[in-house]
């Protein structure tokens, strides 16, 4: 997938907090794989745009009221900025079938859990409320289902007795971390 000589061109969307992005910017820095383009986000106030300013990176926004026009705005960006990965970083918007199509095995996503095992949102206290012994993370690609795309790359995290959401989330962010540019590293290798 490596563009010959050159950093593959990713695009990260996002709609809040974006520690997922600082961690891929810094990764690229670090790194000759990627280089993050353009960060999409659907919250003007989202905390990840400052990021994405600080270094420079192009960003957008787009409220999604009417996504089919606004899915058609973005196409036509990430295709001029030739875009190669997108990558879904904590961004709580659905994409088109329409638009997965275009951009299919293309479109990878990180979530709070072990999927196929808690899909959609609340992860943390579905899996204390059910007693687990372990929650993770997973990196996958999307597909026009939720949270059901192939997966790329899985971390466990051991739930500990007195843990909450917040420090469950907390101890498994660490992790997403770690596995998101790993991810990005497998499939681009
Ligand atoms: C992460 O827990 C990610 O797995 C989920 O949304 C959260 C985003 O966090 N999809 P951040 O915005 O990257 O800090």
């Amino acid at each position: 997938m490596k563009s010959s000589g050159n950093k593959v061109k990713i695009a990260v969307f996002i709609s809040g907090r974006g520690s997922n992005l600082k961690n891929l910017i810094k990764f690229s820095k670090k790194n000759n794989l990627f280089k993050i383009k353009l960060v999409i986000s659907n919250k003007r106030d989202a905390k990840g745009l400052i990021s994405a300013k600080r270094n420079k990176i192009n960003t957008k926004i787009y409220y999604f009221k009417e996504k089919s026009k606004d899915e058609k705005k973005i196409l036509n960006i990430l295709i001029k900025d030739k875009i190669e990965i997108i990558c879904l970083a904590g961004f709580m918007k659905i994409l088109s079938k329409n638009f997965i199509k275009k951009f299919n095995g293309k479109i990878i996503n990180i979530h709070p859990s072990l999927l196929p095992k808690y899909k959609g949102l609340n992860t943390h206290s579905r899996s204390l409320d059910n007693n687990d012994k372990y929650s993770g993370c997973t990196v996958h690609f999307v597909n026009s289902k939720l949270d059901s795309g192939k997966i790329i790359l899985q971390k466990k995290v051991k739930i500990l007795q007195n843990d909450t959401s917040k420090t469950l989330q907390k101890r498994v962010l660490k992790q997403e971390h770690k596995i998101y540019p790993e991810a990005l590293r497998i499939i681009l290798n």
